[in-house]
């Protein structure tokens, strides 16, 4: 690699931990109340898109038309689901594995954030115990734009004190990579729909692959 690293950034859900999981559930849940066909592949397309963006997705299948006031009851009511299920994670979350690399990388010199696009994010931190992996955070509540725009990556970027092109971005979705180099910044896939793309710097075999880089 030609340039300089001197941070990463880890997307949080379907990285750090597998909540993907828990949003799928959460939305087939009220995709089902509503009628409406969803399924993993539709779910894909849902991997770091803000939560109000998601639904719109899920809407594409369906011929009715809701009113916003029915929209943010909907997206309401997927994140209270959501949540509950979140109760149930704990520190096991966090596999050992990326417990291990994630000391490796800060013992390496480098500095560590999370940029993701989920308004939870903090909850999920506590709930794992991760927080004091990480020199900064930013998430869903810093940005007006998600994924694929950059914003989320910048922000934890300028958090650092670090400029982009110095930055590596560790992602499972197509949008994360768009966004990782919309910013300038290397991108590492991991596993999801960010395996399939075309513009990834780097494809990761499991978590642990990245210290074969950095
Ligand atoms: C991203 C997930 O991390 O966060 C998306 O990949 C999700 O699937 C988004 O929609 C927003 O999450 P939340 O927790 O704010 O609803
Ligand atoms: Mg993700």
């Amino acid at each position: 690699m030609n340039r300089e690293i001197k941070a990463i950034i880890f997307d949080l859900d379907g990285v750090l931990c597998f909540t993907d999981k828990y949003h799928y559930q959460a939305w087939k849940a009220l995709a089902d109340e509503l009628g409406i066909y969803f399924d993993e592949k539709i779910n894909n397309r849902l991997r770091g898109v803000s939560r109000k963006d998601s639904l719109e997705i899920i809407l594409e299948r369906s011929d009715k038309q809701y009113t916003q006031e029915e929209k943010e009851q909907f997206t309401e009511k997927k994140n209270a689901l959501y949540r509950q299920l979140l109760h149930d994670m704990s520190p096991k979350d966090a596999s050992e594995e990326v417990r291990r690399t994630l000391l490796e990388l800060k013992q390496r010199g480098y500095k560590l954030a999370i940029g993701s696009s989920s308004k939870n994010t903090q909850f999920i931190i506590n709930q794992i115990d991760i927080a004091s992996y990480f020199d900064a955070v930013a998430d869903g509540n810093d940005i007006t734009y998600s994924k694929p725009d950059p914003e989320v990556f910048l922000k934890a970027a300028a958090k650092l004190g670090i400029s982009p092109e110095q930055c590596a971005v560790v992602e499972d979705a197509d949008a994360g990579i768009k966004a990782a180099k919309a910013g300038d910044m290397l991108a590492f896939a991991l596993g999801g729909d960010a395996q399939y793309s075309d513009i990834k710097d780097v494809e990761l075999t499991d978590f642990a692959d990245l210290l074969n880089y950095l």
